[in-house]
C-alpha cells in the first residue's frame, strides 16, 4: 500500500481543493495510487448542501471499512455538518477542517518538509492536463440563505491576497492554460484591500497571452452594472453570466433571505443583454421550498420564459440541519411535487436553451478545444457554450488552442461546429 487517493464530492470549490490536497502529499514525495485498493492514504473531499451528497459518505465508509482493515488510513474533510463529522468520527482516522488542510502531512505524521502559507487557498495546487483550471479566489459565506449549509461548513467569507491569484494565474497561463475560471460561493463580493472584484477581473484581464476568463458564481445583490461594463470591455471575460436566482416569487425569496427582488434581477440581465447581445445566462433554482403554493410555482416557471435562460441548475428542497430553514419551516412540499415541479421547469429550460442555441447556427465563434476521442473534439466556446466538431482530416484543430469554429448544429445543451 501506498500514494493517496482522492473521493471528491460537490462542486468546482471542493475540486479546487483536492489540487491542493494533491499538492501536500507530492510535495512529501508520497505519489497519487494507481486506485483506491492500493492507496495508504483515502481522502474523502464532502459536500453537504443536500441531504443527497451525504449520504453518499456513508454508502463510501461501508467500501472503505475491509480497506481500512488492510491499514489504509481513511481521512474525511470538505464541506461538512458537525453532527455528520460526530457521526462519522468512527470511521476515519482524521477528520480535518479544509482551512488546516495546510498542516495535512504534519497530522499524518508525515512530515518531510514544511508547508509555509497562511491560507491553505495559497498552497500550490497540483495541475492535471486540463487546459481549463478552476482558481479559488474567495472561500466561505456570510449571506446565510436561509436553506444553505455553506455559512456553516466553509464558515466566513475570506479573500484571497490578489498578489498571488495573479502569480497563481500567470504560472497557469505559462504552463499552457488556455481557460482560466474564478470561483468563489460570491465572487462578486470578492475584496483584498483596495482590490475588489472588477479591479481584479481587469487585472487579470492585463495578463499577457491569449486565454479565455470566465467566473462563478455571482450573487445578484452584488452584480453592479460595472461588473457587466467590466464582463463587456475586459476581452479576455468571456460573456457568461451564472446568477442563481432561486425562486421567482418575491414572497419566497424574502423567506430565503436573499435580498432582491424578481424585477431587480430581471433589471440585472436585460442590462447584461443589451450591454453583451451573445451573453449566456445560467442560474440556480430551488423547487418546493417550504411554503411554496401553485402560485409562487408559476411564478418561478413564468420567470423561466421571460429570462430564457441557457442553463439551469434545478434543485428540489433539502432540509439541512443548523439552517434557518430547517429551525424554522415544515418541509411542507411533498417529494411528489416536488419532482413534478422540477419535470415542469426542465421542460421550460429545454424550449429556451434549444431557441438561444438555434439563434448560433452559422455563427463563426472561438471555441478552445479541450478533449477528443476518435470522432470529435469537444471544448467549449468563448461564452462558455458546449460544442463538440467533428474530426476532419482536412482541416485538423489542435487541441489546447482556440480556434474559430462554424456553428452548424444546436442542441439544448450543446452546439455543433466545424472548422472554418
Ligand atoms: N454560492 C452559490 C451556490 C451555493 S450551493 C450561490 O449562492 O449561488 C449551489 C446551489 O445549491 C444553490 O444555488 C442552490 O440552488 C442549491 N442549494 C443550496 N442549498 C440547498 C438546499 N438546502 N436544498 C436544495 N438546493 C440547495
Ligand atoms: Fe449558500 Fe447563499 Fe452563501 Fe450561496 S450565497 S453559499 S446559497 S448562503
Ligand atoms: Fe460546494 Fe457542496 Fe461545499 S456545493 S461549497 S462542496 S457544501
Amino acid at each position: 500500500m501506498s500514494g493517496y487517493y482522492l473521493i471528491v464530492y460537490g462542486c468546482q470549490m471542493n475540486k479546487a481543493d483536492a489540487g491542493r490536497i494533491a499538492s501536500v502529499f507530492e510535495f512529501n514525495k508520497i505519489k497519487q495510487a494507481e486506485n483506491l485498493k492500493e492507496a495508504r492514504y483515502v481522502i474523502i473531499i464532502a459536500c453537504s448542501v443536500r441531504q443527497s451528497a451525504v449520504n453518499r459518505i456513508y454508502g463510501q465508509v461501508k467500501n472503505l471499512l475491509p480497506l481500512k482493515k488492510m491499514g489504509a488510513k481513511l481521512i474525511l474533510t470538505g464541506c461538512l455538518l458537525k453532527k455528520d463529522a460526530v457521526k462519522l468520527n468512527k470511521f476515519f482516522d482524521l477528520i480535518i477542517k479544509i482551512d488546516d488542510i495546510k498542516d495535512l502531512a504534519k497530522k499524518l505524521k508525515i512530515v518531510g518538509k514544511k508547508t509555509i502559507t497562511k491560507n491553505y487557498l495559497d498552497l500550490k495546487p497540483k495541475i492535471g492536463k486540463s487546459t481549463t483550471v478552476y482558481v479559488p479566489i474567495s472561500s466561505g459565506c456570510n449571506n446565510f440563505c436561509s436553506y444553505c449549509v455553506v455559512p456553516y461548513t466553509r464558515g466566513q467569507e475570506y479573500s484571497r491576497s490578489a498578489k498571488f491569484i495573479i502569480k497563481e494565474i500567470k504560472g497557469l497561463i505559462k504552463h499552457g492554460v488556455k481557460n482560466i475560471i474564478l470561483i468563489g460561493q460570491n465572487v462578486n463580493s470578492y475584496k483584498d484591500k483596495k482590490t475588489d472584484f472588477n479591479s481584479l477581473l481587469k487585472k487579470i484581464n492585463g495578463i499577457k497571452d491569449d486565454f479565455f476568463l470566465h467566473f462563478i458564481t455571482n450573487h445578484p445583490k452584488d452584480t453592479s452594472f460595472e461588473l457587466l461594463k467590466t464582463m463587456k470591455t475586459c476581452k479576455k471575460i468571456g460573456h457568461y453570466l451564472h446568477l442563481p436566482v432561486q425562486s421567482g416569487s418575491n414572497r419566497i425569496l424574502k423567506l430565503m433571505n436573499r435580498h432582491y427582488t424578481i424585477s431587480e434581477y430581471k433589471q440585472i440581465i436585460k442590462r447584461a443583454r443589451l450591454l453583451m447581445p451573445d451573453i449566456n445566462i445560467s442560474t440556480d433554482i430551488i423547487v418546493g421550498f417550504p411554503t411554496e403554493t401553485e402560485q409562487d410555482f408559476k411564478l418561478t416557471a413564468a420567470l423561466m420564459k421571460e429570462a430564457r435562460f441557457d442553463m439551469v441548475y434545478i434543485a428540489e428542497y433539502s432540509p439541512r440541519g443548523q439552517t434557518i430553514a430547517y429551525a424554522k419551516f415544515k418541509d411542507n412540499v411533498s417529494p411528489k411535487i416536488k419532482a413534478q415541479r422540477r419535470i415542469i421547469l426542465t421542460e421550460i429550460l429545454k424550449k429556451t436553451a434549444l431557441k438561444n442555441n438555434s439563434k448560433l447556427i452559422g455563427k463563426n465563434l472561438d471555441v478552445l478545444l479541450e478533449k477528443q476521442n476518435k470522432d470529435y473534439f469537444y471544448g467549449r466556446t468563448k461564452n462558455f457554450k458546449k460544442i463538440r466538431i467533428k474530426i476532419n482530416d482536412e482541416r485538423p484543430c489542435r487541441l489546447n488552442k482556440i480556434t474559430k469554429i462554424k456553428i452548424t448544429k444546436a442542441a439544448p445543451w450543446a452546439l455543433e461546429g466545424k472548422p472554418i
